[in-house]
């Protein structure tokens, strides 16, 4: 496990270029923490060090948004899927088993679907620290403790 601390979105961004320019072909990164975390805004810094060119948008209301960088990277945002079902629907499946890298914001909602393998962060608030730092888990899926059927 590996806690970073943040101060700034800057700082998110540069951890998550560094993140995308680890990135593994066909990794899964679960994203976790409230509304205004800065779930986007590490996916933007991933997007950044996958060499993805294009803006990234939130893609709250269409579930998922696809980019090509250096690897395909798939950023989804679960928060409206009504169940796990409707993931699996979109083809989820497949998305985790093409070689892309797959990015779930809210992926704590729907634990269960996230591969075994997967990364997962989470993002807390500490307003002690200041409006904008920001604390950064980062680790397994097995470590993050993931009740399977
Ligand atoms: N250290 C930080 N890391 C990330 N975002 C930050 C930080 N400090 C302030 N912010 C602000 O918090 C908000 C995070 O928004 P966003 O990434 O859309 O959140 P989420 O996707 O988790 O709902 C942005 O307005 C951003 O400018
Ligand atoms: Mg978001």
């Amino acid at each position: 496990m590996q806690i970073w601390e943040l101060y700034s979105e800057k700082e998110t961004l540069a951890l998550g270029k560094k993140l995308g320019e680890q990135a593994a072909p066909g990794s899964t990164y679960c994203l976790q923490g409230d509304l205004g975390t800065g779930k986007t805004v590490l996916a933007k810094g991933l997007a950044l060090g996958l060499g993805v060119q294009e803006d990234i948008v939130s893609p709250t209301f269409t579930i998922v948004q696809e980019y090509s960088g250096r690897l395909p990277l798939y950023h989804f945002d679960i928060y409206r899927l009504a169940n796990e079902d409707e993931l699996w629907d979109i083809g989820w499946e497949e998305y985790i088993g093409s070689g892309g890298v797959c990015l779930v914001e809210w992926a704590d909602l729907m634990p269960e679907a996230m591969p075994e393998e997967a990364v997962w962060l989470t993002i807390e608030k500490d307003l002690s620290k200041g409006i904008d730092y920001r604390k950064i888990k980062i680790e397994s899926g097995k470590q993050h403790g993931i009740i399977r059927n």
